[in-house]
C-alpha cells in the first residue's frame, strides 16, 4: 500500500467519528485533504456538518468540493477537529506545522471538545524531533527572535539549525521567497534532533517575544488513527 492509500484509510476510519450536525474543525495537509474528499461525499449524500477550516488551503478545497464552512468567529466551540501530524509521540504529543498552518490548527484544536489525529504509521515516533519543529515568528525582529530561540533551546541542552522556511521554487530558478503563513508570519524550522522534554521546550518557546506559536501540540489530541499495511491502529491519549 502506498503512503497515499494509507492516508485515505486513516481518514476513512476517522469519518466514523463524524456525526450528523457536528461542528467540525478540519485540518491542513495531504492527509486532511483526503478527509475533505471523503467528507464531501458524505455531504453530497445528505450528511449535515459545518466545517471550520484550519487554513486558506483547506478552505479552498472545501469550497471546491461543497463542504459547508463557517469561521471560528461564527462557531467558536467545535465538537471535533480532525487533522494530520508530522510526528506522533508518546501520550499523543504531536509535531505539526509541516504545512505551515500550525497557528490556526492549534487555535481550532483548542476550541474543539475532541481532537483526532490521522496519519500513516511512519509518523509514529518514540521521541519527537526527527521532523524539524516549525516555529511561527513575527516578521519584526526575525534575527533577534532567532537568537533568543537558540538561547532558550540551549538552556535545555538542545541545539541545531533554525532554517527560515522558503516557498518552493522551480529547480534551477532562484525565485524562492520566505514562506508566509495565513497569519502573515514567517516560519523557522528548528532541527533540534531528539526533544526529550517537549513540555519544557514548549514553555521556553512561548516565553520568547516574537514567537507567535510553535508546532508542539501537547495534551490536545485525544485519539490517533494510524494506518499501516497491517490495518488501522487507534491510540488513545488517556485510558478510555
Ligand atoms: C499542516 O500545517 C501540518 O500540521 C499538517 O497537519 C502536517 O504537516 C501533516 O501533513 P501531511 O498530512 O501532509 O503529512
Amino acid at each position: 500500500m502506498d503512503a497515499n492509500a494509507l492516508k485515505i484509510e486513516a481518514a476513512r476510519a476517522a469519518l466514523a467519528h463524524v456525526e450528523d450536525g457536528m461542528k467540525l474543525g478540519i485540518g491542513t495537509g495531504s492527509t486532511a485533504e483526503e478527509l475533505v474528499r471523503l467528507l464531501a461525499e458524505k455531504v453530497a449524500s445528505g450528511m449535515k456538518i459545518t466545517g471550520v477550516p484550519t487554513s486558506e488551503r483547506t478552505a479552498a478545497l472545501c469550497r471546491e468540493l461543497g463542504v459547508p464552512l463557517a469561521t471560528l468567529e461564527e462557531l467558536p466551540q467545535l465538537d471535533l477537529t480532525i487533522d494530520g501530524a508530522d510526528e506522533i509521540g508518546p501520550e499523543l504529543a504531536l509535531v505539526k506545522g509541516g504545512g505551515g498552518a500550525l497557528l490556526r490548527e492549534k487555535i481550532v484544536a483548542a476550541a474543539s471538545a475532541r481532537m483526532i489525529v490521522i496519519a500513516d504509521a511512519r509518523k509514529v515516533v518514540e521521541t519527537l524531533g526527527r521532523f524539524p519543529l516549525p516555529v511561527e515568528v513575527n516578521r519584526f525582529g526575525l534575527a533577534a527572535t532567532r537568537i533568543a530561540i537558540e538561547r532558550a533551546a540551549a538552556r535545555l541542552g538542545l541545539s541545531g539549525p533554525l532554517k527560515l522556511r522558503m516557498t518552493d521554487s522551480e529547480p534551477f530558478v532562484t525565485d524562492a521567497q520566505p514562506f508566509v503563513t495565513d497569519g502573515g508570519h514567517l516560519i523557522l524550522d528548528a532541527s533540534f534532533g531528539r526533544i526529550p522534554d517537549p513540555r519544557a521546550l514548549a514553555g521556553a518557546l512561548c516565553a520568547v517575544p516574537g514567537v507567535v506559536e510553535h508546532g508542539l501540540f501537547l495534551g490536545l489530541a485525544d485519539l490517533a488513527i494510524v494506518a499501516s499495511a497491517a490495518g488501522i491502529e487507534t491510540i488513545a491519549a488517556r485510558p478510555q
